[in-house]
């Protein structure tokens, strides 16, 4: 899949977004190894801290449809209702969620008024947090 198709399906999935507390608006789409899509958009809550960013909610989907490996991922968001102005990269809980399963050489596409921007994942999150390295103690 072409990084251009895959910030459409982001853009598509943005459209689902619930946020009438932020009217920010927020699609993710993310590609498994074998080809397959997941996307997700932002769920507010009146309980503000209950809310899920677009990114967790098509990383958690993936995951609860037994999928872990991850080649690609497409996250676009602004002013509801609005075009991407900004690029809207993803917030530091959802890198740290994204982490766990996503190489640093993994392509993030983001999306500004200019059109598409391609970062790495690792650019992102450098320096990440795990406790992979428990897995070589005794
Ligand atoms: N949001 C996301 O969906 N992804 C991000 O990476 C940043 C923020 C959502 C959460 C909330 O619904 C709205 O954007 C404003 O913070």
């Amino acid at each position: 899949m072409t990084s251009e198709r895959l910030l459409e399906e982001a853009k598509k999935a943005r459209k689902k977004s619930y946020s009438p507390y932020s009217h920010f608006a927020v699609g993710a789409a993310l590609l498994t190894a074998d080809g397959d899509l997941f996307t997700g958009c932002n769920v507010e809550n009146a309980s503000y801290g209950a809310t899920c960013c677009a990114e967790r909610v098509a990383l958690f989907s993936a995951i609860a449809a037994g999928k872990t490996d991850f080649r690609a991922l497409a996250v676009v968001g602004g002013k509801a209702g609005k075009e991407p102005v900004e690029l809207c990269p993803p917030c530091g809980i959802c890198r740290q969620a994204l982490s766990e399963f996503c190489p640093a050489e993994m392509p993030v596409y983001l999306c500004d008024r200019e059109g598409l921007k391609a970062f790495r994942f690792g650019e992102l999150l450098p320096l990440t947090f795990s406790t992979k390295q428990l897995e070589n103690e005794d």
